[in-house]
């Protein structure tokens, strides 16, 4: 499973990228709003940083709007993967950039026909949040593993983004259920390096380091 961070903060993004597992990044319009930054500068930076597929979400909910909005992002960096909430606008939107060979997230996806609309209208990604729907009491990695098997079953080439990641059980269960990817905000990248028993045997191997030297 490749790792993305799911973030628009570059400090954050450097430090996780630094650490050579990191295989491209995620944004969304909250993640965008969070830092209160010019977007095209952000994702400029984003690509210069990172060499892997960079999410950037159109704005618009109408046609046009979100097409000229797609193209402008496409434009910064080769590596820019144009994000569509899945619609029947975004759905046209995902199909049409297809055909002009702009990669497209079809994200807040939210069941498993969304994701084969989304495939079948050529989509590069689909991004289940299955942490939105256990927020609604639904079993989100129960849907991300209904939808791997239905895409591998047809042999889809969209590769599925787990998104929406709370903890790090689900980036396990994410890579038990065979996600392709799973993008993974800092806070949880941070809690998932670490192990308590990690820290306690390097502390007691220091310890009896220095009792003899
Ligand atoms: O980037 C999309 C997704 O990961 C959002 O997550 O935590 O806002 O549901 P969350």
């Amino acid at each position: 499973m490749r790792i993305f961070i799911d973030s628009a903060n570059i400090e954050e993004i450097r430090e996780i990228n630094a650490m050579g597992f990191l295989d491209g990044v995620t944004t969304n319009p909250s993640l965008v709003a969070k830092e209160g930054r010019d977007y095209h500068q952000v994702v400029k930076e984003i690509c210069a940083l990172v060499n892997g597929p960079i999410s950037a979400e159109v704005i618009s909910l109408e046609y046009q709007g979100m097409m000229n909005e797609a193209r402008q992002l496409a434009e910064i960096h080769p590596n820019v993967v144009i994000k569509v909430p899945v619609t029947e606008i975004g759905l046209r939107v995902i199909s049409d950039l297809a055909k002009a060979g702009i990669k497209t997230n079809a994200t807040l996806i939210f069941s498993s026909n969304q994701a084969i609309l989304a495939a079948r209208a050529g989509a590069a990604y689909v991004s289940p949040f299955i942490g939105r729907i256990d927020d609604i009491s639904y079993d989100g990695v129960a849907l991300l593993t209904e939808m791997i098997e239905i895409l591998d079953q047809y042999l889809f080439d969209t590769e599925v983004i787990a998104a929406s990641i709370r903890h790090p059980r689900h980036v396990t269960a994410a890579a038990r259920a065979g996600s392709h990817i799973a993008t993974v905000p800092f806070a949880v990248i941070k809690q998932i390096i670490k192990h308590p028993l990690t820290d306690a045997g390097i502390e007691k191997f220091m310890n009896d380091w220095k009792q003899v030297y």
